[in-house]
């Protein structure tokens, strides 16, 4: 795992997304694992800004969001896909038909998830899964004592992750979906690469106990410490209980793969 340590939360998302922007340049058809929630919201502009400017071609890639909330509808405003489609996917040159995002209505939502996994499968798996960190600790919705192996499949929200997400549902705890599918933690470990963001000193507690604590399943997130190629790109907020930064500053400084990264803020415009 590599830790990257940026000034501001803008800093932090726009490294994200350049990240993205070169694995899509390397591999056109690259399968790309979204995620949603109020952090990725920058990341998105910024993709969208660097096609603008870049001339970034989405045109052959697929992606795989994490998760869905039950009983939500593709069209209502709440539902992933809405915020996909809002905040991105009709914002680049994508083909919506190489988008998918669970049926949080389908009639059989176990069939669902198993096609979901094959579809995934069938797509040669994820190269590149985006993600972010509840405060519950959970990956997608991957709540406290997911299986570290376990596949799409439902799931019930903590009151923790309920709360968290009442802003989108207009402040209403209650209003918040009690159940979601989502890709589970053995799904997320199978992408080839993870890339993890976490902004805001609400994350930094979660955030430590997932990079630096020990494996477990109560925090979904920290099963990322098994995976091989796993980076995780934090704000100084995010990341004021890091107790190891002083080697990840000197990672990002002065490991050459990070060298086209390090000086984003002057080379690329704001959304
Ligand atoms: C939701 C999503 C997660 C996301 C989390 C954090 O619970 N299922 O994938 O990481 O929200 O959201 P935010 O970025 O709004 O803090």
């Amino acid at each position: 795992m590599e830790v990257i340590i940026r000034p501001s939360a803008e800093q932090a998302a726009e490294l994200v997304a350049w990240l993205i922007a070169a694995r899509l340049r390397s591999k056109p058809d690259l399968v790309l694992g979204l995620a949603t929630g109020r952090t990725m919201e920058s990341v998105y502009d910024y993709l969208i800004s660097i096609q603008r400017s870049e001339g970034l071609d989405f045109s052959h890639c697929r992606t795989f969001n994490l998760d869905e909330y039950i009983g939500v509808p593709a069209e209502d405003e709440h539902s992933y896909r809405y915020y996909m489609n809002h905040h991105l996917f009709r914002r680049i040159n994508i083909d919506l038909a190489n988008t998918y995002v669970p049926d949080g209505v389908a009639a059989d939502l176990r069939a669902e998830a198993a096609n979901y996994e094959h579809l995934i499968r069938e797509a040669g798996g994820i190269d590149l899964q985006l993600l972010g960190i509840g405060e519950a600790g959970h990956i997608g919705f991957n709540e406290p004592l997911s299986a570290l192996m376990s596949r799409t499949r439902e799931k019930a929200l903590t009151p923790v992750t309920r709360e968290r997400n009442a802003a989108m549902f207009g402040g209403d705890p209650d209003k918040v979906p009690k159940r979601a599918l989502t890709m589970g933690v053995g799904t997320i470990l199978d992408s080839h690469e993870l890339l993890l963001l976490a902004t805001g000193g609400a994350k930094a507690s979660i955030l430590a106990k997932a990079v630096e604590g020990p494996i477990t399943a109560m925090i979904s997130a920290s099963a990322m410490q098994l995976h091989a190629n796993c980076k995780v790109i934090v704000d100084e907020e995010a990341a004021r209980e890091l107790k190891g930064r002083d080697y990840y500053d000197w990672i990002f400084h002065n490991e050459p793969e990070w060298r086209e990264f390090r000086d984003l803020a002057s080379a690329s415009p704001s959304p």
